[in-house]
């Protein structure tokens, strides 16, 4: 089992689609571990872009992330980080396959509705950022013996 971060942007807060978005990772079958609203600031967003900081675009990347508050989801499941980053779809909004959250949503390669993390190892470096470790619930989902076969999870 794994737990992945995701961050509904202020693209999606703004445009009324985090029910929308929640709901696609719940009908999924990712059981949410953690969701809380926050307000970003430089700090976090220097941190969490660490690998954007010089590139041109990250004025206006850091900008956008503060337009609004975002929610921060923490997402369990089998190979949750691999599902999730699957499911949101390619940077560029316009490129993004149909069906993915990005395909489906966004028209955009900076206002693209969601962040979700991109390996394990940056899922925990993420969720650690975003979470304190008693803000993620370890519980049993009720519905695990019909998300799962036998020996999958
Ligand atoms: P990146 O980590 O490359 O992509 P992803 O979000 O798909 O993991 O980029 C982080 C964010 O930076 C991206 O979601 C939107 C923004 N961004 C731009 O605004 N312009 C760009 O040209 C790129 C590559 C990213």
């Amino acid at each position: 089992m794994e737990t992945t971060l995701v961050l509904l942007k202020p693209s999606c807060v703004q445009r009324q689609l985090i029910g929308e978005i929640v709901h696609r990772f719940e009908r999924r079958g990712l059981r949410i571990a953690g969701m809380k609203m926050m307000q970003l600031d430089d700090a976090i967003l220097r941190e969490h872009y660490a690998h954007l900081v010089d590139r041109p675009f990250f004025p206006t990347l850091a900008a956008s992330m503060q337009t609004s508050p975002v929610v921060a989801l923490a997402l369990s499941g089998v190979e949750a980080v691999g599902v999730v980053r699957a499911m949101t779809g390619f940077t560029n909004g316009r490129k993004a396959d149909p069906g993915t959250i990005r395909g489906d949503y966004a028209m955009s390669n900076q206002q693209n509705i969601v962040h979700a993390s991109d390996s394990v190892e940056n899922a925990a470096i993420e969720l650690n950022r975003f979470f304190r470790p008693e803000e993620i619930f370890d519980y049993k989902s009720g519905v695990f013996d019909f998300l799962y076969g036998v020996g999958e999870a």
